[in-house]
């Protein structure tokens, strides 16, 4: 089956900037995420409410999601990995909170310090608190395709942990290969089993670039029926508890892809662009998105 609409959930502030050593001062966190607004996002995961001595870049979330100028209509998404980051949402207005857990155990410990088991615990009091109160409930699932520590991870551990996420009422499930290792037939097999026990539509790709398979990866996906997929405006990003690991696919470069092929998005690629060159300015680097370097030094 061949998707004909998609939707792109932005993850730049959060995924992109979370492993950046030196602190992006709020107001540049701010003006990223205005610009992305203005660039057409339906969603942007702006921020996590987690420990500051875990991820001190992600300290001020409740700084930025104060500060930011909302769209009506855009979800703007923050990480809640147990209670006391829910609460800390909530104050926030977060339209959408996100519970992280991963299909391997190893990677469970290094980034959430605790089993599996004992993540579904903590999700639990979030997952029942957050339906109770009419926010919108997604789950992220890390090391879908391959893990840091463990390597491979079997597709049953992906689907049992998608079942426990399910049984708590989540709304979406990302299924994110946390270190980009998967391949357009692996993603195809995974995707397609996690379709039979929900559906398609509550079902997001998010796919960390680092091997240079993510636009395969995300085509091998729209082949098995999924329509919402992850991205970081200029490839920013890494994350903390995966050494080595790069940044999600670019949001340029699978924007350039997806109206390539008459996919509408909604999103002003120029806009986008821009917000790239913008942000590879002031952490100053090079600027990870392809299109967006060469359309910028067209
Ligand atoms: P812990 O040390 O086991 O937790 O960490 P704890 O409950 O013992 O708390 C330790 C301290 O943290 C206490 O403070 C708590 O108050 C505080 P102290 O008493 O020492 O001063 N604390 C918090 N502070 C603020 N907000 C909170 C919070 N919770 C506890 N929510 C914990 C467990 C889960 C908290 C910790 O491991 C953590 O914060 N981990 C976050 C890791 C993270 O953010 N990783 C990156 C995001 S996931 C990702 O990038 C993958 C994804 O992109 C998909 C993919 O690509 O795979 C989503
Ligand atoms: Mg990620």
């Amino acid at each position: 089956m061949q998707v004909s609409k998609v939707k792109i959930v932005e993850v730049g502030p959060r995924d992109g900037l979370q492993n950046e050593k030196e602190f992006v001062p709020t107001e540049v966190k701010v003006e990223l995420i205005n610009r992305l607004t203005d660039a057409g996002f339906p969603n942007i995961e702006a921020a996590s409410f987690v420990s500051p001595k875990w991820v001190p870049q992600m300290a001020d979330g409740a700084e930025v999601m104060e500060q930011i100028t909302r769209k009506q209509g855009v979800i703007y998404s923050v990480l809640t990995p147990n209670l006391k980051g829910f609460e800390g949402a909530v104050a926030a207005k977060a339209d959408e909170v996100v519970i992280f857990g991963a299909a391997s155990e190893a990677f469970s410990q290094k980034n959430i310090n605790c089993s599996i088991a004992e993540s579904i615990a903590r999700f639990e009091p979030v997952a029942e608190a957050a339906l109770a109160q009419g926010i919108r409930l997604r789950a992220s699932i890390s090391t879908a395709f391959g893990c840091p520590y463990q390597g491979e991870v079997p597709i049953d551990a992906v689907l049992d942990v998608v079942k426990r996420m399910k049984a708590l009422g989540v709304q979406e499930f990302d299924i994110a290969d946390t270190i980009g290792v998967g391949t357009a037939g692996q993603v195809y097999e995974v995707m397609s089993r996690v379709t039979e026990i929900v559906d398609p539509k509550q079902v997001a790709g998010h796919f960390h670039d680092t091997y240079g398979q993510a636009l395969a990866n995300i085509l091998s996906a729209m082949r098995a029926g999924i329509q919402i997929f992850h991205s970081s405006v200029a490839g920013l990003g890494g994350c903390p508890y995966a050494k080595g690991a790069t940044g999600n696919v670019a949001t340029e470069d699978v924007l350039y892809m997806l109206h390539g092929m008459g996919i509408e998005t909604g999103i002003n690629l120029d806009k986008v662009i821009e917000a790239g060159d913008f942000i590879s300015r002031h952490l100053n680097r090079a600027n990870a998105s392809r299109v967006g370097r060469a359309i910028l030094t067209k």
